[in-house]
């Protein structure tokens, strides 16, 4: 019924059944989620109490260093339910896991009458395999609305993934604003048209289409995230993809004399910024805004998919690969990562970067998020570095997930559940699913092709990978154990309005 699988379950006769003298004791923060999550369907108020007993819902941080950070241990009997885990992380888990422990229509907006609210008799004991349990969404290629963005926390949580990935800049729109350089959003954040059907197709919509989140905006939408145990990751893709910032301030780009227009187009855009000391500076700037906005210990700097010609057609930057004695123009980019992570790292961040990097001397300690292949995760991993395992084969949502020519229009494909139930990630940092949005403009798009698969990943995240057989899949009886199970998550996803793709089988 729990999905993820928690690691131990055992379940006896009996409930407890919650009612109106119901009450809560726990860390304000917990209980005040615990209202959060509970309250609307049921009705109930759960009043904070003085002291755990009989009737109440106990969840309390004890010392134990078995649970780790985000473990929990959670019993529910006739009398109440007691929950401990060692950081108030767990004990949100341990929130998640009692609502669905509940009848699916817990999770409906408002008052459901006629349901008897009633948590069975479980003892579970429940760890995370992997502490990285992220989740990208791509808002630079279409600006999606901040409600998304809120919704798109709450079901993260549910399925407790602990990371969203915000990739707030590409070459198609810059979404952060950054109060020294107002132009970025100001004209960055706003392109004269998208493609029509696929980007090979080379056709036009020709409908303008923009936006950008005020710093506030996200200050809130971090400490919504916050409270329900997400954290929000920002990425600032640099140098390459960075066409939107280009076409703002065009002394970023390598020939200043030229006026570039935000992408209007997918794929990689052969312009990036320049490699100057007064460029540097500014994204340096640029980082202290993103740090104040977003708390968490890591900043994502991008470094895909740079193209190295205006590099090579530079002749300062030429001179200055010279001058660092580096081998190829291309390394220019591990030399200028380095000086960001420096940068992070003196605001007590860590870097992370794309798997690029390593072809290009990734900065020391770098997370690398390994994309480009099962095989980058095993490199990134001989280098010494930590790694988010993060392949397109097994962990890119933006992929259609069958070829069935009734399948909306996609990136590329496929990619189906059951490979994204058998990914096999490793000894590394955690998992993470991709959504890519170019094909992906609306809130109904963006559910459709993240569930049911992220569920799969979740459960990979949280519960480790499943055992397969000697050709790499899933065994039918582990497979039919998880589909009964993501039946049940489906129903509940059905209550939250998230229009998912029904599975195949
Ligand atoms: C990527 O898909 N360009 C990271």
């Amino acid at each position: 019924m729990l999905l993820p699988r928690p690691t131990r379950l055992i379940r006896e006769a009996g409930h407890f059944a919650l009612d109106a003298t119901t009450g809560v004791f726990a860390p304000a923060g917990v209980a005040d989620l615990l209202r959060e999550l509970l309250s609307p369907a049921t009705g109930l108020p759960l009043p904070t109490v003085g002291a755990p007993g009989d009737g109440v819902i106990s969840l309390l941080v004890r010392d134990d260093p078995a649970l780790g950070a985000e473990g929990y241990r959670l019993r529910v009997d006739r009398s109440g339910v007691r929950a401990v885990a060692a950081a108030e992380a767990g004990l949100r888990w341990a929130v998640q896991t009692l609502r669905q422990l509940l009848p699916d229509q817990v999770y409906a907006a408002g008052p459901v009458r006629g349901v008897p609210w009633r948590l069975p008799t479980v003892e579970i004991v429940d760890v995370p395999a992997y502490p990285w349990r992220g989740s990208l969404l791509d808002v630079a290629r279409w600006c999606h609305p901040l409600p998304l963005l809120y919704r798109y926390v709450d079901v993260l949580a549910m399925h407790k993934l602990n990371t969203l990935h915000l990739h707030l800049t590409d070459d198609q729109g810059w979404r952060f604003e950054v109060r020294r350089y107002p132009r970025l959003t100001e004209v960055g954040g706003f392109r004269a048209a998208s493609p029509a059907g696929h980007a090979r197709d080379g056709r036009s919509d020709g409908v303008p289409h923009g936006g950008w989140y005020r710093q506030a905006q996200l200050r809130d939408l971090v400490a919504y995230a916050a409270r329900r145990g997400v954290r929000i990751m920002p990425e600032i893709d640099l140098p390459g993809h960075a066409q939107a910032a280009i076409a703002a301030y065009p002394e970023f780009g390598n020939d200043p004399t030229r006026r570039l227009a935000v992408g209007t187009t997918w794929g990689i855009s052969t312009h990036v910024l320049n490699l100057e000391p007064a460029t540097l500076a500014a994204v340096h700037h640029i980082l202290d805004e993103v740090v104040e906005v977003f708390p968490f210990g890591y900043v994502h700097v991008g470094g895909d998919e740079v193209p190295t010609a205006e590099w090579a057609a530079n002749p300062a930057a030429v001179a200055r690969a010279t001058e660092l004695g580096l081998p190829r123009v291309a390394d220019l980019q591990g030399w200028w990562t380095g000086r960001l992570a420096e940068h992070l790292a003196g605001h007590g961040r860590r870097t992370a970067v794309w798997d690029e990097l390593l072809d290009r001397g990734a900065p020391a300690g770098a997370t690398v998020f390994a994309w480009r292949g099962t095989d980058r995760i095993d490199l990134a991993r001989a280098a010494g570095l930590p790694v988010v395992a993060a392949p397109y084969s097994h962990t890119y949502f933006d992929w259609a997930e069958s070829d069935d020519p009734a399948e909306p229009l996609a990136i590329a494909g496929v990619l189906p559940l059951r490979t994204v139930y058998g990914f096999q990630p490793g000894d590394v940092l955690g998992v993470q699913g991709q959504l890519w949005s170019e094909y992906l403009p609306t809130e109904q798009r963006v559910w459709w092709r993240a569930f049911p698969r992220l569920a799969a990943l979740a459960e990979v995240g949280w519960s480790g990978p499943v055992p397969t057989d000697d050709t790499g899949a899933v065994p039918s009886g582990v497979w039919a154990e998880f589909r009964g199970r993501l039946t049940g998550q489906l129903r509940r996803l059905d209550r939250v309005g998230v229009s998912y793709r029904p599975p195949d089988d």
